[in-house]
């Protein structure tokens, strides 16, 4: 099957390949974009222009933005894009392929554009082999791996310069290759395996791509031979420092490596009565020499707790094992935060970490691999709720300061011919880079652009059925899934479709604690487990009464009496009840307007789609009559409408 050109089909170029173009400036990323404007020209006429010839559109290698950054101004008939590197050229081509026609109509004022977060990454769980229980790509929901097949890197890496061109096209500038629970083939990467990275590496870099490397922090052990893995000792560092200084060789502008150390059963530090500084440090003294930056993870908790033990809460972890060495870290260690304190649930609150380690550079992780937020099968556009989280201050001003440093999420795509499994989970893809450009857009103008580019030619009514089926559709998964933020209710291991008791007593420490009286947890300091005391202020007051805390958060923070009314006026059993009802008809209603769009999309695709809205339906329905059903029982409340509840 061909490749889906997903945002990036032959017409979204229309306006710039009808036009005479001049393209300035010498180096490999500089022949990328001469590359792309001649295919524009060959397909839609236009023509590549010398020096002394009048062009319509300039793109030139100049002026001071910054590697990244490009400037683009309309004069004269003439649009110009200025750049002071190959990257920030190649983005300017892309800039001006959205504006299409308008980017050639009148005059332009100047303006400068640079990415607000510098690391704007993907990390791919993915296994060289396929792994027994997790498959190829861990939670991954698009096939296999678009890097590895049986057992090695791909010989034919056509799509892998697609991707790459894709991920340029929204502003993502880094890939970690494979997964960050690595297991022993993909271990081996980091030595006699590391030609296979190289070649990836090779078609990633003309998109302004830089490879990285999930690494094992018992690399030395179980690769070097060594008795220890211990960051203080000398064996080990030179190790380190030897293993890193081939990966460079191989790859001159390798990024680095990904870390998940001490975390679900991972080697790391504490075997060796060590810190997490001195682990992300001993990677941090490899790389330097190298330019190179290690992503240390932050997602450390007791995975083996006991349900009963109320002062244990997996929410408050990370914030627990790192704060404490706030300013301990290397200058090219970036602390890797998940945005949430547990797991990429639908709701969570903002991880109190992010805010409270000001000298430490940190990463925020997001999933847009949709492990819980319907894996692939349902819509669940997850631009809104990243928004928020990139819009949150710990300090409770809105717009002041920086959220982090890098942007992490993890990929969404495989071998599937529409890449992301879902057709319509590329846009979770496309809206991801563009809020890691800039972190403060609107979310639905991002939805605009994919729609725009990815069906420049699409009429009025297909784009507002796109926007009709993926606009809310985040909301309609939280309505008919775990209410109020209190998470999880899912299926053990797979984590697909309802079990509202699934992981309550289990060892993961994933709990809502409901009973006959009331449901969700005591985080508060007054009674709880102390977690919303995390916050700074504002929020550390705002989460810690249920009187103030936000209604979507409230199980998440509190227990309540199912009695209790929320600040929508509704009380919390009828809040469970009236979601699940309407979530399961929103899914029905996106259903229905998706099969209206028959005779506007490509019968493929239209068809992948439509089967998948099957699923979501019956699905939804089987939330709904679970969690109803269960809230029912345990409450003994009726619904004050009167529906049938399964
Ligand atoms: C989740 C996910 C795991 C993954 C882990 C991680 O718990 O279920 O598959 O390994 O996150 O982020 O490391």
């Amino acid at each position: 099957m061909d490749i889906d050109p997903a945002w990036l089909p032959p017409a979204a170029f229309r306006a710039v390949g009808g036009r005479r173009t001049l393209v300035r400036g010498a180096g490999p990323l500089v022949d990328t974009v001469r590359g792309e404007v001649a295919a524009a020209c060959e397909r839609f006429g236009g023509r590549m222009v010398p020096e002394e010839a009048r062009a319509d559109l300039v793109l030139e290698l100049t002026g001071d933005t910054g590697d990244e950054g490009f400037a683009c101004v309309r004069a004269d008939g003439t649009t110009t894009v200025t750049a002071s590197g190959g990257p920030g050229l190649l983005y300017g081509l892309f800039h001006v392929v959205r504006l299409g026609e308008d980017a050639f109509r009148g005059e332009r004022a100047r303006e400068e554009h640079r990415p607000a977060v510098a690391l704007r990454m993907l990390d791919h769980w993915d296994n060289v082999a396929v792994h027994p229980v997790m498959g190829q790509v861990e939670r991954g929901y698009a096939g296999g791996s678009l890097f590895w097949s049986d057992g090695r890197a791909r010989g034919d890496l056509e799509r892998v310069r697609a991707y790459g061109r894709l991920l340029a096209a929204c502003g993502i500038n880094a890939v970690a290759v494979n997964n960050v629970n690595v297991h022993e083939t993909e271990a081996r990467l980091l030595t006699d395996r590391i030609g296979e990275v190289a070649d990836i590496a090779g078609a990633l870099r003309p998109y302004g791509i830089r490879t990285h490397l999930s690494v094992t922090f018992a690399a030395p052990v179980v690769l070097g031979g060594l008795p220890t893995a211990d960051p203080l000792d000398e064996r080990v560092r030179a190790w380190w420092a030897g293993a890193t200084a081939r990966v460079y060789e191989a790859i001159g502008d390798f990024g680095g490596f990904v870390v998940k150390a001490d975390s679900e059963g991972r080697p790391g530090p504490f075997a060796y009565g060590r810190t997490h500084a001195d682990g992300a440090n001993l990677l941090a003294a490899a790389l330097a020499p190298h330019g190179g930056t290690v992503h240390w993870r932050a997602f450390v908790y007791d995975h083996r707790q006991d349900w009963r033990d109320r002062t244990t809460d997996r929410a408050r972890a990370a914030y627990d094992h790192f704060v404490p060495l706030d300013g301990e870290f290397a200058a090219n260690a970036v602390l890797q935060v998940k945005h949430g304190p547990m797991d990429f649930q639908v709701r969570e609150p903002v991880s109190p970490l992010i805010g409270a380690m000001p000298r430490t550079r940190l990463a925020v992780e997001v999933q847009a691999t949709q492990e819980y937020t319907g894996q692939q099968r349902h819509v669940c556009w997850l631009g809104p709720m990243w928004s928020e989280a990139l819009r949150f201050r710990p300090d409770g001003e809105v717009s002041a300061g920086r959220l982090a440093d890098g942007l992490v999420a993890v990929s969404n795509v495989g071998d599937d011919p529409f890449w992301t499994g879902h057709p319509l989970a590329q846009a979770n893809l496309y809206t991801f880079g563009r809020l890691a450009w800039d972190p403060a857009a609107d979310p639905r103008a991002v939805l605009g652009e994919w729609i725009a580019l990815t069906r420049p030619e699409a009429p009025a009514r297909l784009e507002a059925g796109l926007r009709a089926v993926l606009d809310g559709s985040w909301r309609t998964y939280e309505k008919y899934t775990a209410p109020l933020g209190v998470g999880f209710m899912v299926q053990p291991g797979h984590h697909y479709g309802p079990s509202v008791d699934g992981y309550e007593y289990s060892p993961w420490g994933t709990y809502h604690f409901a009973d006959r009286d009331g449901v969700g947890v005591d985080r508060s300091a007054a009674t709880g487990t102390g977690y919303a005391s995390q916050y700074a202020k504002p929020w550390s007051e705002l989460y810690e009464s249920p009187d103030t805390c936000p209604d979507d958060l409230l199980l998440f923070f509190h227990h309540v009496p199912y009695g209790h009314v929320l600040h929508s006026g509704k009380t919390v059993i009828q809040h469970i009840y009236d979601t699940h009802f309407e979530g399961v008809e929103e899914a029905e209603e996106a259903r229905r307007v998706w099969a209206g769009l028959t005779d506007l999309v490509d019968p493929a695709q239209h068809a992948r789609v439509a089967d998948r809205y099957e699923e979501q339906v019956r699905c939804a329905r089987e939330w709904r009559d679970q969690v109803n059903s269960y809230f029912l029982r345990k409450s003994g409340v009726p619904d004050e409408r009167g529906r049938t509840i399964h």
